[in-house]
This record gives C-alpha cells, structure tokens and sequence, in this order.
C-alpha cells in the first residue's frame, strides 16, 4: 500500500507530485507528505494527517518551491496516521528525505542500534530507519546511490524506497527488494518521474521502465541509470504505455463506485471483445501459451486471490470443476503461501487480482511456480506485478477501477474464469463442441442481461436503504454459485456503510450464526430460480420462523416469493452459470446506497486502500 511520487526535472516540483499523489490515493489516504529540494539544495518538507486535502491547504499556506520533489499517500503499518508519522521522512540532520512502502521487519533491532549510536527519532514508525541508515553510510564517504543500496542490503521485508538528499539536489535513488508494490520511472523531455504504478505516470509520460524486485534506479532529469541490488549495471527495458487517463473520470456520476457499477455492461464488452469465436462458438484465448496437450494434462487448477477477488475465484473455481472436470480450488493466497501446499508441474495455478499487486497474491503464485506450477495471471493491469511474473495473462480489460470498493472487476474477474473454464473443458474433452458452443453464447449474453439487471429495482434501493440503515448487522446467504457472492455482498456493505455483516454457505446458518437471527437483523437471501431454489427457501423459512426479516435476491417473475419475504430485489431471468454476475449487482447497489444513506466516503472508505502491497 502507500503511494511514492517522485519528480526532478525544470517544472516546480510541488504540484506535480500532488497530482501525482492524487492519482495514488487508491493506495492509502491516512496522511500524505511532499518534500521539495530547490537548486541551493535546501530541502523543506510539508506532511498532513488526513486525506490529500489536507495536504493541498497546508501547500497553499506554506508553499514549497524546487524542481525536485518527492511525495507520499500513506496507508499506516507502524504508527498512527499523524502529522509526525506520515512520509516523507528525514534523518537527524534533515538533508537526506525518504519514502517509503513496504514494512521494516527488523525496525526495532536497527532502531534499538541506531539510538545507541546516537540517533533520535521523531516518530512512531518502521521507515524512519532508513534516512538514518542512509546518512550514516553517506557520513562514511559513499555516494548517495551507494548509500541505499548498502542500507537497503540492511533492511529485511519487502520495499519500494525512493530517496532524495539535499546534497546533490539533481538525483533521485529508487529502488525495489520484493514484492511491496511496484515502482516504475517514467522519461519525459529533461525531467522524469518515479512512481509506485504505471497509471499515476500515465498523464505525463507513456514511457516507462518498471523496476523489477532486487532492482534500482539512480535518477537525474536527464534519464536513469539501473543497477541490480549488489550493484551491477542492468538494461531495463522501456516500455511503451496505451492507456486513456480521461476514462479514469467519474463520468457525471456521484462516486467512482457507482460510475463503475453502471458501467458494468460495458466493461463486460470489453472482456468478451475479441475472445468469443463464432464459427462455430468457442472461448478464443489467444494470450494462452498452453498447448492442447499441456491443458490435457492438467490435474488441478489453485485460484489465488485475497478478498473480494478471493470470492470471485470461488465461483471460478467452482465453475472450472463443472466444466472442465478438473480439481479446481479457490485459496486465500495469504494462507496458501505459508502451507507447504502439494503443486507440481500438472498444476495450474492461476492468480487474481485486480491490481496485480496484492503482495500475498504475487507471493502465492511464486511459490506456486517454485513447486513446478505453470501459471496464469487474471488481472485488470497491464505491466502488473501478476502479468510481468506469470507465464501468461488473461486481462479483465474493465477499465481503470478507483472506487476502493471493487465492483466492475469482480464481474469481470469471474467472467474471465467463466471463459476460461469453457475453453478447458473443451481441450480436455469434457465438454463437447456443442456444449463449449452453448457456453460461449451464453456468455455473449452477459453485457445486456448486466443492462437489465441495473434497470431493475430503480428507486427501491434507496427506499431500502433508508428502511434497513439502523441495523446493527446483517447476514447474506446463499448456495452453490452464489455463495460466494452472499460473502462479497457482506464484504461489501462492512467495508463502506462500515455496518457488521456476515456472508455464509445458507446450510451454514443452522450450525451457529441462527442465534444471531432477530427482527434487528436482516437477512439477506440469494434465492434465484436455480437448482437450490427449494433448498434456499428452507433457509428462508428458517430465519422468518425465528422472528427474522428477509431481503431477497430473487429472479424477476418469481411472484410466489414476494409473499414470503419482506423485501425483494429482482435479477434478470438467467442462465445459471451467469447468475453471480448478475447477481453481484443488487448486493453492489444495495451496499453503495447504505453507504450514501449514511454520508460516507464511498470512494474512499476508511482504514482501507485500494491495493494492498504489504501482507
Ligand atoms: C474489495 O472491495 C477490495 N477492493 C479488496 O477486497 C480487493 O478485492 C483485494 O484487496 C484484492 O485486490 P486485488 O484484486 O487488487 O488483488
């Protein structure tokens, strides 16, 4: 998490490096900070509490001045979110300036011998090591690039770091061990630019050289030199970027969330554009390496993700199974990657994500990779952590995604396995030509029935928002395929209405949660008309038995189900493996309007961030 911009070229620096922490923000907004050398090299830094905001008035109120800057959009690890605890941070003398993402696992032994050495602290944090370190080594005559290196060789735990000194004003140091989120330099024309993804760079330059784990950049506004961490020289390479900021833009909507929500039929056009064959019908996946054999000898297929991308693997896992009648499974990677899980060389394994830098992500499918695994990335960002290190990528291709919230991502997350699974089962024979051809039509249905689905219910969210909003917690369930989606619709209304709510298998409910069943309660029911309709509404006959009160998720047409229930939300009439896609769309809408109800930061909840680079 964390966002680093960093700027050196003949433009004032200041701004620049807010509108690059701007464009960051989706990383963490706990506090920010900037700091600015000028040509004499005096270096002044200004650091806020609070959301960006904060940090543009006390900019306006003090400003800096140089064309040199270096800033930070924090998400806390070690350390309250206080003015003294945001980034940038200094060393004792206040001419080195550090950046950090990423956690110091040794801190309190480097701490511990920095103080006895005579160093004092002014916050609470892991990073504040760093300049201290680098300052020290600088002391002993090193350069500044040498400085780092050496004390980043003293630094256990993932990082991105970039690194500015007031002694040599024109130099900026970069640099990467592991996967704590990326960091890239951008070329412009006698400046450059250094930031923690590509998007943020994507305004000024289309140019860019992302640093790969072990690797850093010694900056001037001239251009770059790239060394490896034991100081060889490497050629990285540039890489030409296309992508349109301006689609980034909340487009006349309220909040990004529900930009993105409503843009879901067409960011689902997206996906499918070019992967559907029509003579005959079959999942075109071009980008896949596999040959027909590899994907015959297949034995099982691991999804990894982390959170609501981890609900959406369920349904592709569950999805792989049917289809391609392979063991498939869905793991949080952050177990997954600590649990000496069996993977050989028939193993696909297959991260999700939509930034494609989820560190417990990236972590779980090297490790995959290390036992053999081939593997496949599913991710939404092009030139990603996930892309750059899987054999293969399949892109989500929904968009750039601001809403912290994920939304279009997770549809097409799914929609991506649906594909995939289709095009398994018909190389491994399990489905036929007919049966993989029924599959694929049925997929090219998804954009319109996504238009109907967000046509429906207009007006009662917002009424049920308003009934439902004093409930001290909720329960979502649902069977089958949309289980997961019961998860992702609890996951969705805590993390931005901040109300409690608890998704589960609904057979789940009898061994436990049914003693949370009240009239302060609601339930929330996925009751399609699929083959655990019956079954479901059992459950629901459950918790009305007990003095519940039941929302339901039901397929419009179902007029039997309204009797039975307080409330309805209807879904389009569907094919089943469709269903938690569209059915993502009432718990999405239902969550937002919760959230507006309540006057939160729906773009912005608090205490998240959008990627989650730390394990
Ligand atoms: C949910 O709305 C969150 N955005 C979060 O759970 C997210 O899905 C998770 O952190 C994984 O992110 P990724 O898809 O970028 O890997």
């Amino acid at each position: 998490m964390c966002g680093i911009f960093g700027y050196l070229g003949h433009q004032d620096a200041a701004p620049l490096v807010l509108a690059g922490l701007e464009r960051l923000a989706y990383r963490g907004y706990d506090s920010a900070g900037v700091a600015v050398i000028d040509r004499a090299g005096h270096l002044e830094v200004r650091k806020s509490a609070g959301k960006l905001a904060n940090l543009t008035s006390l900019l306006e109120r003090e400003p800096l001045s140089g064309n040199a800057g270096l800033g930070h959009t924090r998400w806390a690890t070690h350390g309250a979110p206080t003015d003294a605890n945001a980034h940038p941070h200094l060393d004792g003398t206040g001419e080195v300036v550090v950046v950090h993402n990423g956690i110091v696992e040794n801190y309190i032994e480097l701490k511990g011998r920095l103080a006895a050495e005579g160093h004092t602290f002014t916050s609470a944090t892991d990073t504040e090591v760093i300049p201290h370190l680098i300052q020290e080594l600088l002391a002993q005559g090193h350069t500044l690039a040498e400085a780092v290196r050496l004390a980043a060789a003293e630094l256990r735990g993932a990082h991105a770091i970039a690194c500015m000194h007031a002694g040599s004003p024109g130099t900026l140091v970069a640099l990467r061990i592991g996967n704590a989120g990326g960091v890239s330099v951008g070329f412009g024309s006698g400046e450059m630019f250094v930031a923690s993804d590509l998007p943020a760079l994507l305004p000024l330059t289309t140019s860019v050289a992302p640093l790969a784990p072990g690797e850093m950049a010694v900056v001037t506004p001239e251009g770059c030199e790239m060394l490896t961490l034991d100081g060889r020289r490497v050629d990285t390479a540039r890489q030409t970027i296309a992508m349109n900021p301006v689609a980034a833009a909340r487009g006349g909507h309220r909040h990004f969330m529900l930009k993105e929500i409503m843009e879901q039929p067409e960011s689902a056009m997206s996906c499918l554009r070019g992967r559907l064959g029509f003579t005959p019908p079959s999942a075109v996946l071009g980008e896949l390496p596999f040959t027909s054999e590899e994907l015959r000898s297949l034995s099982r297929v691991v999804f990894l993700g982390m959170g609501t991308t981890q609900y959406a693997t369920r349904v592709g896992a569950r999805t792989t199974e049917l289809l391609a009648r392979l063991p498939a499974s869905a793991e949080d990677a952050s177990e997954y990657r600590y649990r000496e899980p069996v993977v050989d060389e028939r193993t696909l394994a297959v991260a999700v994500s939509q930034s494609g830098e989820t560190a417990d992500t990236l972590e779980a499918m090297h490790l995959a990779a290390g036992g053999g695994a081939r593997t496949l990335a599913i991710t939404n960002v092009a030139g990603s952590q996930a892309d750059r290190g899987a054999d293969a990528t399949l892109l989500m291709h929904a968009g750039p995604e601001i809403g912290v919230a994920s939304t279009k991502t997770f549809v097409n997350s799914m929609l991506v396995m649906y594909l995939l699974a289709a095009h398994l089962g018909h190389a491994r024979g399990a489905l036929t030509d007919a049966a993989a051809a029924a599959h694929v039509e049925e997929a090219a249905r998804l954009p319109a029935l996504l238009g109907e689905a967000l046509e429906l219910n207009r007006g009662v969210y917002e009424r049920l928002a308003a009934a439902y909003v004093k409930a001290r917690r909720f329960l979502f369930l649902g069977r089958g395929l949309l289980d997961p989606i019961a998860r992702e619709g609890a996951l969705k209304l805590k993390e931005i209405s901040y109300i409690h709510a608890e998704g589960m298998a609904a057979a789940e409910m009898k061994h436990g949660p049914i003693a949370l069943i009240d009239g302060e309660t609601p339930v929330v029911a996925l009751v399609l008309r699929d083959a655990l309709y019956e079954k479901m509404l059992g459950n629901i006959s459950e918790v009305k038995a007990r003095g519940g009160v039941v929302i339901a998720i039901a397929t419009a047409g179902d007029d039997s189900i309204e009797a039975q229930v307080d409330d309805v939300l209807w879904v389009p009439p569907c094919p089943p493996l469709l269903a938690p896609m569209l059915a993502a769309v009432p718990v999405q809408l239902f969550a937002y309007h919760t959230a507006v109800h309540l006057g939160n930061d729906v773009d912005q909840p608090r205490n998240l961030a959008k990627s989650v680079t730390v394990e």
